[in-house]
């Protein structure tokens, strides 16, 4: 506990929770107070832990009262440091990973209905064990939750089959900055009444209220899937493929992620137990993975894809379909790698783009050219780190510092880089933020891109819901 915490505050709080639901030892508060990059540090008075909808309405009214804001945390595994509170030890942590209860599974509606905290591996675990599939995936989702995909509206790797968040999901139950508790626990596909408010709270990240439940969308649960490692020689190739694999096997295309030769290299370096699929030295490389309930012909389609994709000269240096899960599962180990590869690797300036899939060739060649360019003036040995979402459009374009570089020049360099990577996405119409959320980390890069008509919109809606502005102030916004 800071010494300037507010007695009567805590009291308030501890009558609302108990002593079970709050932490006010430092080491304790340690786990919420640091953000999983380990980029930002804050201080907070408490963190409270509510354990259902009630309290954490009560919660709200007493911070209301205190004057005191509130940064909702999930699982922590945000990226963009939106749910770290600031230095200042005014700010409490709200963490919902008490809410833990899957409410209802209805696999007529086909429908899974959860508190907010659940982690989202659970609520995948809850739709396998009812026959149906919940196909958001990420590589947190061992600790991330629901509520924290919500309010980032999470993509991960099943976008181009099975969308965002945001078409993930059917109905919310919010706490609003004032302590009233908005219904929205809707099962419906069709509702024309009114004003969209359930999308104003996918994505904002924690500025308007703090998400409860959650009526998430249900689907069939594929039975067989096949998954091929794919290197090519240049991007051109690989939008190409994909865009050959779409047309010919369609919604059996669950995901098709991209890694750099550059960013294959990291990982294998600083993960244990990874290897190279393919021998070759392919420019990108290409996780591939076709699903289906029909279990007949899966593996075959795929290799004839391929076989065709070979002849038609866009596969490079190799290509293989995984023989078996354990293989498979060698392959997702060298894409889901990356992030933990980075953060050992040096300091990154990280870049969460979304492009056109036929724009990523021509950005990807200008951008690297253009970052050679300016880290090369500035004496820098940087390295490009490339990877991502292509199926979707999104990368991950981050550019690895020298291990060691002094924190400011990691700033001048962060801010020098970002300049250049999001001038060109700009250029291209694309977003500077496309699945990690803005949070304290794209802030002032979001007022330079948007509109001021835009934002002007998002602003009369923060005023709207929350003109006392206490849910997670200096985030997004
Ligand atoms: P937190 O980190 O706790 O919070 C994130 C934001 O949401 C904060 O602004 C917070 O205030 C707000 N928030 C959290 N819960 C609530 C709530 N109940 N109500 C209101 N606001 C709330 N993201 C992707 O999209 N795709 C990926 O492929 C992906 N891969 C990742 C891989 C790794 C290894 C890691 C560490 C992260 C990855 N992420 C990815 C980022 C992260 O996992 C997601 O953003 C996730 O959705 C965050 O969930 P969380 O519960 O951890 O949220
Ligand atoms: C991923 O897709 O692996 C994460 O979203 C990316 C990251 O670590 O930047
Ligand atoms: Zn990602």
């Amino acid at each position: 506990m800071t010494e300037s915490a507010n007695p009567r505050l805590i009291e308030q709080l501890r009558a609302v929770v108990g002593p079970a639901g709050l932490v006010t030892q430092p080491q304790a508060q340690a786990a919420y107070t640091r953000d999983w990059l380990g980029k930002w540090q804050g201080q907070v008075p408490v963190v409270v832990r509510p354990a259902n909808t009630a309290e954490t309405a009560a919660v709200v009214r007493v911070c209301r009262a205190e004057h005191t804001p509130i940064v909702t945390q999930g699982g922590n595994t945000g990226m963009s440091g939106g749910a770290t509170p600031d230095g200042s030890g005014a700010q409490v942590i709200v963490a919902t990973t008490r809410m833990n209860r899957i409410r209802a599974v209805d696999s007529v509606n086909n429908t899974l209905t959860v508190d907010a905290g659940v982690v989202l591996a659970h609520a995948q675990q809850a739709a396998r064990e009812a026959g149906r599939f919940f196909p958001l995936s990420l590589g947190a989702e061992g600790s991330c939750t629901v509520g924290g995909n919500l309010a980032t509206n999470a993509g991960g790797i099943g976008v181009l089959r099975y969308g965002n968040m945001r078409d993930l999901v059917l109905g919310l139950e919010v706490v609003l900055p004032d302590g009233r508790i908005w219904n929205g626990l809707r099962g419906l596909r069709k509702d024309n009444t009114g004003y969209d408010l359930r999308g104003l709270f996918v994505g904002s990240e924690g500025t308007l209220g703090i998400i409860t439940g959650a009526v998430l969308k249900l689907f069939a649960r594929p039975t067989a899937r096949a998954t091929a490692w794919v290197g090519a020689n240049d991007l051109g190739a690989l939008v190409n493929l994909l865009a050959g694999l779409r047309a010919r096997c369609g919604e059996r295309l669950v995901a098709f992620e991209m890694m750099s030769a550059a960013a294959l290299a990291l990982v294998l370096a600083h993960v244990a137990d990874t290897r190279a699929p393919v021998a070759g030295a392919s420019a990108f490389h290409a996780l591939i993975e076709f699903a289906d309930t029909e279990s007949q012909g899966l593996q075959q389609m795929l290799e004839d894809a391929l076989v065709q994709a070979t002849e038609d000269g866009l596969v490079g240096e190799g290509a293989v379909v995984a023989a078996s899960q354990a293989h498979a599962a060698s392959f997702w180990k060298l894409r889901e790698g990356i992030s933990q590869a980075q953060v050992r690797a040096g300091p990154v300036v990280k870049h969460d783009i979304a492009l056109p899939i036929s724009a990523l060739p021509a950005f990807v060649r200008q951008a690297d050219s253009a970052v050679h360019a300016a880290t090369a003036a500035a004496g820098v040995a940087a390295q490009v780190i490339n990877f991502g979402h292509v199926g979707d459009g999104n990368l991950h374009y981050n550019v690895l510092l020298p291990a060691g570089l002094a924190p400011t020049a990691v700033k001048e360099n962060t801010l020098r880089l970002n300049r250049v990577v999001h001038d060109l996405v700009a250029h291209y119409e694309g977003s500077i933020s496309a699945e990690h959320g803005v949070g304290q980390l794209r802030r002032d890069e979001l007022r330079r891109y948007k509109s001021p008509v835009e934002m002007d919109l998002m602003l009369a809606i923060k005023r709207a819901l929350d003109p006392n502005l206490i849910m997670n102030p200096g985030k997004l916004l």
